[in-house]
Protein backbone atom coordinates (compact mmCIF):
# COMPACT_ATOMS: atom_id res chain seq x y z
CA UNK A 1 0.00 0.00 0.00
CA UNK A 2 2.81 2.60 0.94
CA UNK A 3 4.61 1.15 -1.86
CA UNK A 4 1.93 2.00 -4.10
CA UNK A 5 1.28 5.02 -2.60
CA UNK A 6 5.02 6.18 -3.20
CA UNK A 7 5.12 5.50 -7.08
CA UNK A 8 1.89 7.20 -7.29
CA UNK A 9 3.47 10.33 -6.10
CA UNK A 10 6.50 10.04 -7.55
CA UNK A 11 4.34 9.47 -11.19
CA UNK A 12 2.80 12.54 -10.24
CA UNK A 13 5.67 14.39 -9.73
CA UNK A 14 7.49 13.27 -12.90
CA UNK A 15 4.46 14.13 -14.77
CA UNK A 16 3.87 17.88 -13.08
CA UNK A 17 8.14 18.22 -13.79
CA UNK A 18 7.62 16.86 -17.36
CA UNK A 19 4.75 19.39 -18.12
CA UNK A 20 4.76 22.31 -15.97
CA UNK A 21 7.44 24.18 -18.30
CA UNK A 22 5.49 22.88 -21.85
CA UNK A 23 1.99 23.46 -20.63
CA UNK A 24 2.90 27.30 -20.40
CA UNK A 25 5.61 27.90 -23.01
CA UNK A 26 3.00 29.56 -26.24
CA UNK A 27 3.53 29.36 -29.08
CA UNK A 28 2.35 32.53 -31.13
CA UNK A 29 0.97 32.81 -34.53
CA UNK A 30 1.31 35.85 -37.02
CA UNK A 31 0.26 37.15 -40.15
CA UNK A 32 2.74 39.94 -41.32
CA UNK A 33 1.47 41.51 -44.87
CA UNK A 34 3.95 43.36 -46.23
CA UNK A 35 2.13 46.11 -48.46
CA UNK A 36 1.82 49.77 -49.73
CA UNK A 37 0.17 51.76 -47.26
CA UNK A 38 -0.70 55.66 -47.78
CA UNK A 39 1.21 57.80 -44.88
CA UNK A 40 0.29 60.92 -43.51
CA UNK A 41 3.47 62.82 -42.04
CA UNK A 42 4.58 66.56 -42.52
CA UNK A 43 1.66 68.03 -44.22
CA UNK A 44 2.65 65.50 -47.33
CA UNK A 45 0.86 61.89 -48.12
CA UNK A 46 3.42 59.31 -49.68
CA UNK A 47 2.89 55.36 -50.39
CA UNK A 48 5.01 53.45 -47.77
CA UNK A 49 5.66 50.46 -47.13
CA UNK A 50 4.28 48.53 -44.20
CA UNK A 51 3.44 45.44 -41.86
CA UNK A 52 -0.73 45.28 -42.02
CA UNK A 53 -0.78 48.38 -42.94
CA UNK A 54 0.25 50.13 -39.43
CA UNK A 55 3.58 52.43 -38.89
CA UNK A 56 4.94 51.22 -36.65
CA UNK A 57 4.12 47.47 -37.11
CA UNK A 58 2.66 45.37 -34.68
CA UNK A 59 3.85 44.61 -31.40
CA UNK A 60 4.99 41.28 -30.52
CA UNK A 61 4.37 40.56 -26.33
CA UNK A 62 5.49 37.20 -25.52
CA UNK A 63 7.09 35.50 -22.46
CA UNK A 64 10.36 33.74 -22.26
CA UNK A 65 10.21 30.45 -23.55
CA UNK A 66 8.02 31.26 -26.07
CA UNK A 67 7.93 29.96 -29.36
CA UNK A 68 6.80 32.18 -32.57
CA UNK A 69 5.28 31.51 -35.80
CA UNK A 70 5.08 34.59 -38.51
CA UNK A 71 4.04 34.24 -41.86
CA UNK A 72 5.35 36.97 -43.98
CA UNK A 73 3.46 37.51 -47.19
CA UNK A 74 5.31 39.93 -49.46
CA UNK A 75 2.82 42.18 -51.37
CA UNK A 76 4.87 44.87 -52.23
CA UNK A 77 6.83 45.49 -55.13
CA UNK A 78 10.54 45.45 -53.43
CA UNK A 79 12.46 42.04 -51.84
CA UNK A 80 12.13 41.94 -48.56
CA UNK A 81 13.44 39.97 -45.46
CA UNK A 82 12.27 40.33 -41.70
CA UNK A 83 14.88 40.30 -39.16
CA UNK A 84 14.03 39.45 -35.13
CA UNK A 85 16.83 41.89 -33.78
CA UNK A 86 18.03 40.76 -30.89
CA UNK A 87 16.66 37.71 -30.82
CA UNK A 88 19.45 34.61 -30.60
CA UNK A 89 17.98 32.52 -32.98
CA UNK A 90 19.85 28.92 -31.29
CA UNK A 91 20.14 26.13 -33.93
CA UNK A 92 17.00 28.72 -36.18
CA UNK A 93 19.75 30.55 -38.03
CA UNK A 94 17.32 30.28 -41.17
CA UNK A 95 14.56 32.76 -39.32
CA UNK A 96 17.24 35.36 -38.34
CA UNK A 97 16.77 37.30 -41.61
CA UNK A 98 19.45 39.22 -43.17
CA UNK A 99 19.04 39.64 -46.84
CA UNK A 100 21.52 37.05 -48.65
CA UNK A 101 23.41 36.21 -45.16
CA UNK A 102 20.85 33.38 -44.17
CA UNK A 103 18.26 33.60 -46.42
CA UNK A 104 17.21 34.84 -49.67
CA UNK A 105 14.64 37.86 -49.90
CA UNK A 106 11.18 37.20 -50.04
CA UNK A 107 10.63 38.63 -53.75
CA UNK A 108 7.02 40.20 -54.35
CA UNK A 109 4.35 37.76 -54.24
CA UNK A 110 6.38 35.39 -52.60
CA UNK A 111 5.76 34.70 -48.76
CA UNK A 112 8.06 32.71 -46.09
CA UNK A 113 7.26 31.73 -43.01
CA UNK A 114 9.42 32.26 -39.50
CA UNK A 115 9.75 29.48 -36.87
CA UNK A 116 11.98 31.05 -33.99
CA UNK A 117 11.89 30.20 -30.10
CA UNK A 118 12.50 32.99 -27.24
CA UNK A 119 15.36 31.02 -24.77
CA UNK A 120 16.62 32.94 -21.89
CA UNK A 121 16.34 36.77 -23.02
CA UNK A 122 14.08 38.66 -20.67
CA UNK A 123 13.24 42.96 -21.63
CA UNK A 124 12.58 44.49 -25.18
CA UNK A 125 13.72 43.59 -29.05
CA UNK A 126 12.64 44.66 -31.51
CA UNK A 127 11.91 43.15 -35.30
CA UNK A 128 12.39 45.36 -38.92
CA UNK A 129 13.06 44.44 -42.13
CA UNK A 130 17.25 43.70 -43.76
CA UNK A 131 16.86 44.46 -47.26
CA UNK A 132 17.83 48.04 -48.55
CA UNK A 133 16.24 50.82 -46.62
CA UNK A 134 12.56 49.53 -46.01
CA UNK A 135 13.33 49.66 -42.46
CA UNK A 136 12.23 53.17 -42.11
CA UNK A 137 8.92 51.77 -42.21
CA UNK A 138 8.54 48.24 -41.58
CA UNK A 139 9.58 47.83 -37.74
CA UNK A 140 7.97 46.83 -34.76
CA UNK A 141 8.58 46.27 -30.82
CA UNK A 142 9.06 42.57 -29.46
CA UNK A 143 7.97 42.86 -25.49
CA UNK A 144 9.23 39.79 -23.74
CA UNK A 145 7.76 39.46 -20.46
CA UNK A 146 9.30 37.36 -17.82
CA UNK A 147 8.98 33.34 -18.40
CA UNK A 148 5.00 32.49 -17.31
CA UNK A 149 4.71 32.66 -13.38
CA UNK A 150 8.25 34.82 -13.23
CA UNK A 151 8.58 38.34 -12.08
CA UNK A 152 10.81 41.09 -12.71
CA UNK A 153 13.82 41.63 -10.71
CA UNK A 154 12.35 44.99 -9.55
CA UNK A 155 8.79 45.87 -8.23
CA UNK A 156 5.77 45.27 -10.66
CA UNK A 157 5.43 48.64 -12.16
CA UNK A 158 1.93 49.73 -12.28
CA UNK A 159 1.74 50.39 -16.05
CA UNK A 160 4.07 49.76 -19.39
CA UNK A 161 4.61 51.52 -22.63
CA UNK A 162 6.68 51.83 -25.43
CA UNK A 163 8.37 54.11 -26.79
CA UNK A 164 9.72 52.89 -30.36
CA UNK A 165 12.09 55.94 -32.27
CA UNK A 166 12.02 56.18 -35.56
CA UNK A 167 13.00 58.39 -38.59
CA UNK A 168 11.03 59.62 -41.34
CA UNK A 169 11.86 61.05 -44.94
CA UNK A 170 9.27 62.80 -46.83
CA UNK A 171 10.77 60.67 -50.09
CA UNK A 172 10.53 57.53 -50.58
CA UNK A 173 13.40 56.04 -48.69
CA UNK A 174 14.80 53.44 -51.21
CA UNK A 175 15.03 56.40 -54.12
CA UNK A 176 16.62 58.44 -51.12
CA UNK A 177 19.28 55.78 -51.12
CA UNK A 178 18.86 54.73 -55.00
CA UNK A 179 20.22 58.00 -55.65
CA UNK A 180 22.93 58.29 -53.16
CA UNK A 181 24.20 54.68 -54.92
CA UNK A 182 24.46 55.98 -58.06
CA UNK A 183 25.97 59.61 -57.04
CA UNK A 184 28.18 58.06 -54.89
CA UNK A 185 27.36 60.75 -52.09
CA UNK A 186 26.08 60.74 -48.75
CA UNK A 187 22.18 59.99 -48.93
CA UNK A 188 20.26 63.08 -47.63
CA UNK A 189 19.72 63.46 -44.16
CA UNK A 190 16.07 62.97 -42.55
CA UNK A 191 12.93 64.80 -42.28
CA UNK A 192 12.11 64.24 -39.28
CA UNK A 193 12.50 61.52 -35.98
CA UNK A 194 9.35 60.16 -34.75
CA UNK A 195 7.72 58.23 -31.74
CA UNK A 196 5.56 55.47 -32.03
CA UNK A 197 5.58 57.09 -35.57
CA UNK A 198 4.62 60.30 -34.79
CA UNK A 199 6.85 63.47 -35.33
CA UNK A 200 4.90 65.39 -32.40
CA UNK A 201 4.46 68.89 -31.35
CA UNK A 202 7.41 70.52 -32.87
CA UNK A 203 6.91 69.73 -36.47
CA UNK A 204 4.28 71.11 -39.08
CA UNK A 205 1.11 69.19 -39.51
CA UNK A 206 1.52 66.92 -36.39
CA UNK A 207 0.42 68.11 -33.44
CA UNK A 208 -3.10 66.70 -33.27
CA UNK A 209 -1.16 62.90 -34.03
CA UNK A 210 1.22 63.47 -31.46
CA UNK A 211 2.11 60.38 -28.90
CA UNK A 212 0.25 60.52 -25.48
CA UNK A 213 2.10 58.26 -22.49
CA UNK A 214 0.04 58.33 -19.42
CA UNK A 215 0.90 58.25 -16.37
CA UNK A 216 -0.97 58.15 -12.86
CA UNK A 217 0.29 60.33 -9.90
CA UNK A 218 2.50 57.61 -7.52
CA UNK A 219 2.65 55.34 -9.80
CA UNK A 220 5.23 53.75 -11.04
CA UNK A 221 5.52 52.79 -15.13
CA UNK A 222 8.38 50.64 -17.22
CA UNK A 223 9.03 52.30 -20.17
CA UNK A 224 10.87 50.42 -23.04
CA UNK A 225 12.46 52.43 -25.17
CA UNK A 226 13.64 51.16 -28.95
CA UNK A 227 16.03 53.41 -31.35
CA UNK A 228 14.45 52.22 -35.02
CA UNK A 229 16.29 54.93 -36.43
CA UNK A 230 17.96 54.01 -39.60
CA UNK A 231 21.18 56.44 -39.47
CA UNK A 232 20.70 58.32 -36.57
CA UNK A 233 22.27 57.82 -32.19
CA UNK A 234 19.44 59.33 -30.28
CA UNK A 235 19.44 61.05 -26.92
CA UNK A 236 15.99 60.96 -24.69
CA UNK A 237 14.95 62.58 -22.21
CA UNK A 238 11.55 63.33 -20.46
CA UNK A 239 11.61 66.57 -18.63
CA UNK A 240 11.53 66.65 -14.56
CA UNK A 241 11.75 62.76 -14.20
CA UNK A 242 14.26 60.66 -13.67
CA UNK A 243 15.33 57.40 -15.17
CA UNK A 244 16.19 54.53 -13.42
CA UNK A 245 17.64 52.16 -16.60
CA UNK A 246 16.77 48.51 -15.53
CA UNK A 247 17.40 46.76 -18.69
CA UNK A 248 18.66 46.80 -22.20
CA UNK A 249 19.09 44.48 -25.35
CA UNK A 250 16.73 42.05 -23.36
CA UNK A 251 18.94 41.67 -20.29
CA UNK A 252 18.77 42.76 -17.00
CA UNK A 253 21.21 45.23 -15.76
CA UNK A 254 22.32 46.60 -12.36
CA UNK A 255 19.42 49.53 -12.13
CA UNK A 256 21.15 52.96 -12.22
CA UNK A 257 19.53 56.63 -12.44
CA UNK A 258 20.12 58.99 -14.91
CA UNK A 259 18.10 62.09 -17.05
CA UNK A 260 19.75 61.13 -20.33
CA UNK A 261 20.29 58.04 -21.95
CA UNK A 262 21.99 57.27 -25.45
CA UNK A 263 20.80 55.05 -28.18
CA UNK A 264 22.79 53.97 -31.02
CA UNK A 265 20.11 52.09 -33.78
CA UNK A 266 19.32 48.77 -32.90
CA UNK A 267 19.72 49.54 -29.17
CA UNK A 268 17.11 48.95 -26.72
CA UNK A 269 16.91 50.75 -22.79
CA UNK A 270 14.30 49.66 -20.13
CA UNK A 271 13.75 52.65 -17.59
CA UNK A 272 11.44 52.97 -14.62
CA UNK A 273 10.09 56.20 -14.15
CA UNK A 274 7.80 57.53 -11.58
CA UNK A 275 4.76 59.66 -11.40
CA UNK A 276 6.61 62.00 -8.52
CA UNK A 277 5.78 65.17 -9.97
CA UNK A 278 2.78 67.83 -9.77
CA UNK A 279 -0.04 66.41 -12.19
CA UNK A 280 0.48 68.04 -15.54
CA UNK A 281 2.23 67.26 -18.86
CA UNK A 282 5.75 66.59 -19.24
CA UNK A 283 7.39 66.28 -23.07
CA UNK A 284 9.19 62.68 -23.41
CA UNK A 285 12.11 64.40 -26.43
CA UNK A 286 14.68 62.63 -28.68
CA UNK A 287 17.18 64.59 -30.70
CA UNK A 288 20.57 63.35 -32.81
CA UNK A 289 23.82 62.59 -30.73
CA UNK A 290 26.17 63.80 -33.87
CA UNK A 291 29.07 62.37 -33.60
CA UNK A 292 31.36 63.17 -36.62
CA UNK A 293 32.77 66.50 -36.95
CA UNK A 294 30.91 68.68 -40.04
CA UNK A 295 28.95 65.96 -41.63
CA UNK A 296 25.08 66.65 -41.89
CA UNK A 297 22.46 65.52 -39.58
CA UNK A 298 18.97 65.52 -39.18
CA UNK A 299 19.08 68.75 -35.83
CA UNK A 300 15.22 68.55 -35.12
CA UNK A 301 13.77 67.20 -31.82
CA UNK A 302 10.79 64.68 -31.88
CA UNK A 303 8.29 64.57 -28.81
CA UNK A 304 5.46 62.78 -27.14
CA UNK A 305 3.62 63.88 -24.07
CA UNK A 306 3.62 62.21 -21.13
CA UNK A 307 0.20 62.69 -19.15
CA UNK A 308 -0.96 62.60 -15.49
CA UNK A 309 -3.94 61.23 -15.45
CA UNK A 310 -5.10 63.98 -12.85
CA UNK A 311 -3.42 66.96 -15.34
CA UNK A 312 -5.48 69.94 -15.43
CA UNK A 313 -6.43 70.21 -19.08
CA UNK A 314 -5.14 73.04 -21.22
CA UNK A 315 -2.09 72.93 -19.38
CA UNK A 316 1.56 73.52 -22.18
CA UNK A 317 4.06 70.45 -21.59
CA UNK A 318 7.15 71.12 -19.78
CA UNK A 319 10.37 70.78 -22.38
CA UNK A 320 13.27 69.10 -20.82
CA UNK A 321 17.03 69.85 -21.70
CA UNK A 322 18.96 67.59 -24.25
CA UNK A 323 22.33 67.46 -24.39
CA UNK A 324 24.23 69.22 -27.27
CA UNK A 325 24.24 67.38 -30.59
CA UNK A 326 27.96 66.60 -30.07
CA UNK A 327 28.09 66.14 -26.32
CA UNK A 328 30.16 62.88 -26.24
CA UNK A 329 30.83 63.47 -22.28
CA UNK A 330 27.13 62.56 -21.74
CA UNK A 331 26.85 59.69 -24.09
CA UNK A 332 30.08 57.93 -22.75
CA UNK A 333 28.72 59.11 -18.83
CA UNK A 334 25.81 57.20 -19.99
CA UNK A 335 27.58 53.87 -21.76
CA UNK A 336 30.00 53.64 -19.30
CA UNK A 337 27.70 53.15 -16.31
CA UNK A 338 26.15 49.49 -17.45
CA UNK A 339 26.54 46.84 -15.84
CA UNK A 340 25.18 43.02 -15.37
CA UNK A 341 23.11 42.38 -12.04
CA UNK A 342 25.68 39.70 -10.67
CA UNK A 343 28.36 38.21 -11.53
CA UNK A 344 28.68 37.08 -15.45
CA UNK A 345 29.61 33.68 -17.46
CA UNK A 346 31.78 36.01 -19.37
CA UNK A 347 34.83 34.16 -21.12
CA UNK A 348 38.07 34.47 -19.06
CA UNK A 349 40.17 32.33 -21.04
CA UNK A 350 39.98 33.34 -24.97
CA UNK A 351 40.31 31.02 -27.75
CA UNK A 352 39.89 33.43 -30.41
CA UNK A 353 41.39 37.27 -30.48
CA UNK A 354 40.28 39.39 -33.00
CA UNK A 355 41.07 43.28 -33.20
CA UNK A 356 39.04 44.85 -36.16
CA UNK A 357 38.90 48.29 -37.37
CA UNK A 358 35.66 49.68 -38.30
CA UNK A 359 35.50 53.25 -40.16
CA UNK A 360 34.96 54.90 -43.54
CA UNK A 361 36.53 55.21 -46.80
CA UNK A 362 36.56 56.81 -50.03
CA UNK A 363 37.19 55.49 -53.46
CA UNK A 364 38.83 57.10 -56.19
CA UNK A 365 36.79 57.79 -59.17
CA UNK A 366 37.38 55.24 -62.47
CA UNK A 367 39.21 57.95 -64.62
CA UNK A 368 36.69 58.07 -67.33
CA UNK A 369 33.56 57.83 -65.00
CA UNK A 370 30.91 60.51 -65.12
CA UNK A 371 31.26 63.11 -62.38
CA UNK A 372 27.41 62.50 -61.11
CA UNK A 373 28.60 59.24 -59.98
CA UNK A 374 31.53 60.72 -58.37
CA UNK A 375 29.79 62.67 -55.51
CA UNK A 376 32.02 62.43 -52.51
CA UNK A 377 34.16 65.54 -51.92
CA UNK A 378 37.54 65.76 -54.73
CA UNK A 379 35.34 63.05 -57.20
CA UNK A 380 35.48 60.15 -55.37
CA UNK A 381 32.30 57.65 -54.16
CA UNK A 382 32.03 56.67 -49.99
CA UNK A 383 32.62 53.76 -49.07
CA UNK A 384 33.53 51.53 -45.36
CA UNK A 385 35.41 48.38 -44.11
CA UNK A 386 36.20 46.38 -41.04
CA UNK A 387 39.58 45.58 -41.34
CA UNK A 388 40.39 47.38 -44.92
CA UNK A 389 37.55 45.03 -46.16
CA UNK A 390 34.73 46.47 -47.38
CA UNK A 391 31.81 43.90 -47.54
CA UNK A 392 29.90 42.56 -50.48
CA UNK A 393 26.62 40.88 -50.17
CA UNK A 394 26.17 37.57 -52.56
CA UNK A 395 23.14 37.35 -54.89
CA UNK A 396 22.84 33.81 -55.60
CA UNK A 397 22.62 31.82 -52.37
CA UNK A 398 22.76 33.24 -49.17
CA UNK A 399 25.81 32.65 -47.09
CA UNK A 400 23.92 30.14 -44.85
CA UNK A 401 23.10 28.22 -47.94
CA UNK A 402 26.29 28.16 -49.44
CA UNK A 403 27.88 27.06 -45.88
CA UNK A 404 25.01 24.44 -45.43
CA UNK A 405 25.32 22.76 -48.48
CA UNK A 406 28.66 23.08 -49.40
CA UNK A 407 28.69 25.71 -52.23
CA UNK A 408 32.03 27.10 -53.00
CA UNK A 409 32.62 30.60 -54.65
CA UNK A 410 30.09 32.42 -52.59
CA UNK A 411 31.94 33.47 -50.26
CA UNK A 412 35.85 33.46 -49.05
CA UNK A 413 37.30 32.25 -45.71
CA UNK A 414 39.97 34.94 -45.33
CA UNK A 415 38.85 37.33 -43.24
CA UNK A 416 42.03 38.72 -41.34
CA UNK A 417 41.77 38.85 -37.82
CA UNK A 418 43.32 41.81 -38.05
CA UNK A 419 43.91 45.21 -40.05
CA UNK A 420 46.60 44.18 -42.66
CA UNK A 421 48.83 47.13 -41.90
CA UNK A 422 48.60 48.66 -37.90
CA UNK A 423 48.49 52.80 -38.16
CA UNK A 424 47.41 55.41 -35.97
CA UNK A 425 44.17 54.28 -36.41
CA UNK A 426 41.96 57.33 -34.89
CA UNK A 427 45.20 60.26 -35.67
CA UNK A 428 45.39 62.10 -39.05
CA UNK A 429 45.36 58.52 -41.27
CA UNK A 430 47.51 58.61 -44.73
CA UNK A 431 45.38 58.60 -47.83
CA UNK A 432 47.19 56.00 -48.99
CA UNK A 433 45.11 53.69 -46.29
CA UNK A 434 41.60 55.17 -46.91
CA UNK A 435 40.83 52.88 -49.97
CA UNK A 436 39.53 49.37 -49.18
CA UNK A 437 39.18 46.35 -51.22
CA UNK A 438 35.79 44.86 -51.92
CA UNK A 439 35.30 41.03 -51.00
CA UNK A 440 32.79 38.93 -49.56
CA UNK A 441 35.17 37.48 -46.68
CA UNK A 442 34.00 35.48 -43.55
CA UNK A 443 36.00 34.47 -40.44
CA UNK A 444 35.62 30.80 -39.26
CA UNK A 445 34.82 29.60 -35.30
CA UNK A 446 34.67 26.55 -34.34
CA UNK A 447 31.62 25.38 -31.90
CA UNK A 448 32.16 26.40 -28.50
CA UNK A 449 35.34 28.67 -29.06
CA UNK A 450 35.92 31.56 -26.73
CA UNK A 451 35.66 34.84 -28.39
CA UNK A 452 36.91 38.35 -27.81
CA UNK A 453 36.89 41.46 -30.72
CA UNK A 454 38.60 44.34 -29.97
CA UNK A 455 36.20 47.01 -32.10
CA UNK A 456 38.56 49.68 -33.51
CA UNK A 457 36.99 52.96 -34.82
CA UNK A 458 39.37 55.06 -37.53
CA UNK A 459 39.33 58.43 -38.38
CA UNK A 460 39.70 57.58 -42.16
CA UNK A 461 37.80 60.27 -43.51
CA UNK A 462 35.85 61.45 -40.17
CA UNK A 463 35.90 59.72 -37.09
CA UNK A 464 32.24 59.24 -35.77
CA UNK A 465 30.73 56.55 -33.37
CA UNK A 466 29.16 53.02 -34.86
CA UNK A 467 26.46 51.24 -33.28
CA UNK A 468 28.34 47.96 -34.10
CA UNK A 469 25.58 44.92 -33.59
CA UNK A 470 26.30 41.25 -34.05
CA UNK A 471 23.85 38.80 -34.80
CA UNK A 472 22.92 35.65 -33.43
CA UNK A 473 24.75 36.46 -30.07
CA UNK A 474 24.62 38.90 -26.88
CA UNK A 475 28.02 39.69 -26.20
CA UNK A 476 29.37 41.21 -23.06
CA UNK A 477 31.36 44.62 -23.60
CA UNK A 478 34.30 44.38 -21.10
CA UNK A 479 35.50 47.51 -22.10
CA UNK A 480 35.55 50.34 -24.02
CA UNK A 481 37.93 53.84 -24.81
CA UNK A 482 39.12 56.56 -26.58
CA UNK A 483 42.46 56.47 -29.34
CA UNK A 484 44.37 53.32 -29.55
CA UNK A 485 43.73 50.37 -28.21
CA UNK A 486 46.65 49.62 -26.07
CA UNK A 487 46.77 45.54 -25.15
CA UNK A 488 49.64 46.44 -22.28
CA UNK A 489 47.33 49.22 -20.48
CA UNK A 490 43.86 48.94 -21.28
CA UNK A 491 43.78 45.06 -20.80
CA UNK A 492 43.95 45.99 -17.13
CA UNK A 493 40.83 47.68 -17.31
CA UNK A 494 38.54 44.71 -18.42
CA UNK A 495 35.35 44.30 -16.20
CA UNK A 496 35.74 40.49 -16.50
CA UNK A 497 33.14 40.35 -12.86
CA UNK A 498 29.93 41.85 -14.41
CA UNK A 499 30.11 43.23 -17.51
CA UNK A 500 26.47 44.30 -19.21
CA UNK A 501 25.13 41.74 -22.05
CA UNK A 502 24.05 43.43 -25.29
CA UNK A 503 23.52 43.09 -29.27
CA UNK A 504 24.74 46.14 -30.15
CA UNK A 505 27.74 48.09 -29.14
CA UNK A 506 28.20 52.09 -29.25
CA UNK A 507 31.68 52.30 -30.57
CA UNK A 508 33.13 55.49 -29.17
CA UNK A 509 34.17 58.05 -31.92
CA UNK A 510 37.73 57.77 -32.27
CA UNK A 511 37.54 55.15 -29.90
CA UNK A 512 37.58 51.30 -29.34
CA UNK A 513 35.26 48.59 -27.75
CA UNK A 514 35.69 45.28 -26.52
CA UNK A 515 33.36 42.32 -26.78
CA UNK A 516 33.47 38.78 -25.75
CA UNK A 517 31.35 35.93 -26.27
CA UNK A 518 31.34 32.02 -26.37
CA UNK A 519 30.44 31.05 -30.09
CA UNK A 520 27.60 28.37 -29.29
CA UNK A 521 25.03 29.28 -32.03
CA UNK A 522 25.96 27.50 -35.42
CA UNK A 523 25.25 29.43 -38.49
CA UNK A 524 26.54 32.47 -40.45
CA UNK A 525 26.00 35.49 -38.63
CA UNK A 526 26.35 39.44 -39.97
CA UNK A 527 28.32 41.51 -37.84
CA UNK A 528 27.41 45.38 -39.00
CA UNK A 529 26.88 48.80 -38.24
CA UNK A 530 23.59 49.49 -37.69
CA UNK A 531 23.77 52.87 -39.16
CA UNK A 532 21.63 51.99 -42.64
CA UNK A 533 24.25 54.28 -44.52
CA UNK A 534 26.95 52.30 -43.01
CA UNK A 535 25.95 48.72 -44.22
CA UNK A 536 25.36 49.47 -47.76
CA UNK A 537 28.91 51.11 -47.78
CA UNK A 538 29.95 47.53 -46.50
CA UNK A 539 30.78 48.31 -42.97
CA UNK A 540 30.28 44.76 -42.09
CA UNK A 541 31.88 40.96 -41.32
CA UNK A 542 30.44 37.61 -41.20
CA UNK A 543 30.99 34.94 -38.89
CA UNK A 544 30.62 30.98 -40.15
CA UNK A 545 30.23 29.14 -36.45
CA UNK A 546 30.65 25.53 -37.24
CA UNK A 547 28.26 23.00 -35.94
CA UNK A 548 29.44 21.37 -32.66
CA UNK A 549 28.88 17.46 -31.56
CA UNK A 550 25.04 15.89 -31.34
CA UNK A 551 21.99 17.57 -32.35
CA UNK A 552 21.60 19.96 -29.53
CA UNK A 553 24.89 21.30 -31.33
CA UNK A 554 23.44 21.25 -34.85
CA UNK A 555 21.94 23.58 -36.81
CA UNK A 556 18.23 22.27 -37.90
CA UNK A 557 17.64 21.46 -41.52
CA UNK A 558 16.40 24.88 -43.80
CA UNK A 559 12.38 25.05 -43.82
CA UNK A 560 10.80 23.95 -46.82
CA UNK A 561 9.37 26.84 -47.68
CA UNK A 562 13.32 29.03 -47.44
CA UNK A 563 13.30 31.69 -50.84
CA UNK A 564 15.80 30.59 -53.16
CA UNK A 565 17.38 33.22 -55.21
CU1 LIG B 1 18.87 45.19 -36.50
CU2 LIG B 1 21.47 43.31 -39.07
O1 LIG B 1 20.18 44.25 -37.77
Amino acid sequence: MAHSTTIATIMFFTFFLLFSSSTFAKTHYHDFVVQETKVTRLCKTRTSITVNGQLPGPTLEINNGDSLVIKVVNKAKYNVTIHWHGVRQMRTAWADGPEFITQCPIRPGGSYTYRFMITGQEGTLWWHAHSSWLRATVYGAIIIHPKEGGSYPFAKPNRESVVVLGEWWNANPIDVIRQATQTGGAPNVSDAYTINGQPGDLYKCSKKDTVVVPLGSGETSLIRVINAALNQQLFFTIANHKLTVVGADASYVKPFTTSVLMLGPGQTTDVLIKGDQSPGQYYIAARAYASAQGAPFDNTTTTAILNYQTAPNGSNPIMPNLPAFNDTKTATAFTTSFRSPGKTLVPTTIDENLFITAGLGINQCPPNAKNSTCQAPNRTRFTASMNNVSFVLPSNYSLLQAHHQGIPGVFTTDFPARPPVSFDYTGNVSRSLWQPIRGTKVYKLKYGARVQVVLQGTSIFTAENHPIHLHGYDFYIVAEGFGNFNPKTDTAKFNLVDPPLRNTVSLPVKGWAVIRFVADNPGTWIMHCHLDVHIGWGLAMVFVVDNGVGQLETLERPPEDLPVC
